[in-house]
């Protein structure tokens, strides 16, 4: 399958990218190494896309036009962090820069899912659903 793979230069992503190469798939591997190195891609055998900005739904609509249709992305890019129940984010970034990259741009990606008829697979994220009382973990609050 011909496969996108957002957030590729983190710990998740990497590791992901390389297996599905292993597995005979056709791999990009996006990121904007906002907090992750090119060592984790090292020994990554597919394309690597070092995205300038952010990704949103106009670089990802250039990926299609460049690489074609995908088939599967996977969604691993995300500023990791927590969201506390104050507003404020963990991560050394403005909280509307945070839910901008982490919740904006993933609904973006599902818009470009469902106009190109990808799958999506997402990690979900204590990013996403932040810091509350265990008994309520599981249920988004945003
Ligand atoms: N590591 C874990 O144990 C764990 C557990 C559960 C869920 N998750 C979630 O899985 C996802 C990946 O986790 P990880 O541990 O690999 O994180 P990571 O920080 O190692 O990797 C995230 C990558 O996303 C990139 N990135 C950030 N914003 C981007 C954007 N807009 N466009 C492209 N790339 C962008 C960063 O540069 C980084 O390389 C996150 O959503 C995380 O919250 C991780």
């Amino acid at each position: 399958m011909k496969i996108l793979v957002t957030g590729a230069a983190g710990f998740i992503g990497s590791n992901l990218a390389k297996r599905l190469v292993q597995e005979g798939h056709n791999v990009t591997a996006a990121d904007t190494f906002l907090s992750s190195g090119f060592q984790n891609l090292i020994d990554f055998e597919g394309d690597v896309l070092t995205l300038e900005h952010r990704l949103d739904i106009h670089s990802i609509r250039d990926l299609a036009e460049r690489y074609g249709k995908f088939d599967v992305i996977f969604h691993q890019a995300a500023i990791t962090g927590v969201i506390a129940k104050d507003g404020s984010a963990s991560a050394g970034e403005d909280v509307h820069g945070f839910l901008r990259n982490n919740i904006e741009q993933f609904r973006q990606i599902l818009d470009f899912a469902v106009d190109t008829q990808a799958r999506v697979v997402w990690a979900s994220s204590c990013s996403v659903y932040g810091r509350n009382p265990p008994s309520h973990a599981r249920v988004p609050t945003l």
